[in-house]
């Protein structure tokens, strides 16, 4: 596919960089407060939307931390998502008895965390909880609540701070709204 400016990409910021920063403090200062006084945390940044979200939260947080990583992949370069969720790249720690936070940048329909919290869950974690920066509640399939939540967002498609279209843009220090005009060929196919 051809690539886009980002000036004919983007209908309008939709979170800013300021919000965005303000936001993230908020979230590591309930994390600083719900696990104080617990084992090490373990962050698992779901590959490769939440790697800005990740960093900017654990760099803010004040209790032993480690950070880990996984991938998976659901949308095969479309802009909905195909239920079809495959881990491309698992993590190399053991979680068993470990308190673990899955980072992830966006829940849409709820089919990748779905899969990827019923994957760990098998592996025993003393406890699995959910952090998201953006939710788009509208447009849930499967019943999956994250437990922090940073946005709740309408159903558009967004770019920046780790979000890609066509694995471009992530590199946005801010939230932007993709024109409709951009992915509309492709959401009537849904
Ligand atoms: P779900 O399985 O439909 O919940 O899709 C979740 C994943 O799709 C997220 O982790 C994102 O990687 C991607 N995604 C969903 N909505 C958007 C969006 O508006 N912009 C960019 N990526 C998105
Ligand atoms: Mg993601």
């Amino acid at each position: 596919m051809m690539k886009i400016d980002k000036d004919d990409l983007i209908e309008k910021v939709l979170i800013d960089e300021e919000s965005l920063n303000l936001k993230i403090k908020q979230l590591a200062k309930t994390l600083n407060e719900h696990y104080a006084d617990r084992d090490e945390l373990i962050l698992i940044c779901i590959l490769k939307g939440s790697v800005m979200f990740m960093t900017e939260l654990a760099k803010n947080l004040n209790i032993e931390t480690k950070m880990e990583f996984m991938s998976v992949s659901s949308y095969e370069n479309n802009t909905y998502s195909s239920g079809n969720v495959k881990i491309l790249m698992d993590l190399d720690i053991d979680i068993k008895d470990k308190e673990v936070l899955i980072v992830e940048d966006i829940i849409d329909t709820g089919y990748t965390l779905k899969k990827i919290k019923e994957t760990l869950l098998k592996r025993e974690p003393k406890d699995l909880k959910i952090i998201t920066l953006l939710d788009k509640p509208e447009r849930r399939e499967v019943d999956i609540k994250p437990d922090y939540t940073g946005f709740k967002i309408p159903n558009d498609y967004v770019v920046g701070f780790g979000l890609d279209y066509n694995q471009l843009y992530r590199n946005l220090a801010y939230i932007g709204v993709v024109k409709r005009s951009v992915y509309e060929d492709i959401e009537e196919i849904k």
